[in-house]
């Protein structure tokens, strides 16, 4: 068929292919959720309630692309990374960013109320998508690592500073000048000896985030048998540490 004179205006669209056999990371990160958490009147300083409704998102994600071997997720940010070499939408990053951003965000509404009780939410939550590729395995794992630091290190600040407001009767700002310049042993500190909490029996979830891989659980069959099903599972683990990627190191290695 005879193509259109406007038909060259497709030249203008930039190829934005990732580069290959690199891993491919589509984080996505809630906009302005200091608001909505508050709007939502989420709990301070975690809701479990938001966190397993963002757990569940990310597993819609999975569950549609089949190349993300692992998802991080923590507060209102979940990361997904892809195999080094997955051929998904020919690698275009825009395409992945997109979709991902898209599904996650629209999971997110779809499964509101079966975590908050208020039907839906007060106005429309929005994702901002990025993708970020890193080219060793040592790079993939500093990116996560990175990741469960930040969940560290806020989740102690954000625990402590509300322990202070919530059971000390401080009012913010008086919190926050007290937290600063402390150090991490300086906030377990305030947490044990002035309201009896060890922070490390805190939920693991809230310590650690979540992690979601694929593992081979077994199913019960209806004449009785077993049989071995790849499930998307959520667990609450340390992956800076050398353990996970030992126990694990099939999803480092290219297939
Ligand atoms: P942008 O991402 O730049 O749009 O800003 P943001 O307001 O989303 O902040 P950011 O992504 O840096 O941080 C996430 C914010 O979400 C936190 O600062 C909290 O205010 C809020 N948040 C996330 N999880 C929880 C939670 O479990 N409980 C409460 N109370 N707030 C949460
Ligand atoms: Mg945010």
């Amino acid at each position: 068929m005879a193509k259109s004179k406007f038909e060259y205006v497709r030249l203008f669209e930039a190829d934005d292919r990732c580069l290959p056999n690199t891993w491919i990371v589509v984080r996505v990160d809630g906009k302005g959720f200091h608001k909505f958490s508050t709007e939502h009147e989420y709990e301070k300083p975690n809701d479990i309630k938001a966190l397993s409704l963002m757990n569940r998102a990310a597993t819609s994600v999975m569950e549609e692309f089949k190349d993300v071997c692992l998802a991080y997720g923590q507060s209102d940010e979940y990361s997904f990374v892809f195999r080094k070499e997955t051929q998904a939408y020919s690698r275009r990053s825009a395409k992945l960013s997109t979709n991902v951003c898209s599904l996650f965000t629209s999971a997110f509404v779809y499964y509101w109320n079966e975590y908050f009780p208020t039907g839906k939410p007060r106005y429309p939550p929005v994702f901002d998508g990025r993708t970020v590729l890193y080219p060793s395995n040592q790079n993939i794992r500093d990116y996560l690592s990175w990741r469960q630091a930040d969940c560290h290190i806020n989740n102690l600040y954000n625990t402590t500073f509300w322990a202070l407001i919530l059971k000390g009767g401080l009012t913010p700002a008086e919190a926050e000048n007290k937290l600063k310049g402390t150090l991490s042993g300086d906030k377990n500190e305030i947490l044990f000896s002035q309201f009896g909490v060890n922070y490390n029996t805190e939920p693991e979830m809230l310590r650690k985030g979540t992690v979601l891989v694929r593992r081979k659980v077994p199913v019960a069959l209806p004449n009785g048998g077993i049989r071995e099903k790849s499930q998307i599972v959520q667990e609450y683990v340390d992956i800076i540490g050398d353990e996970f990627w030992n126990t694990n190191s099939h999803l480092l290695t290219v297939t």
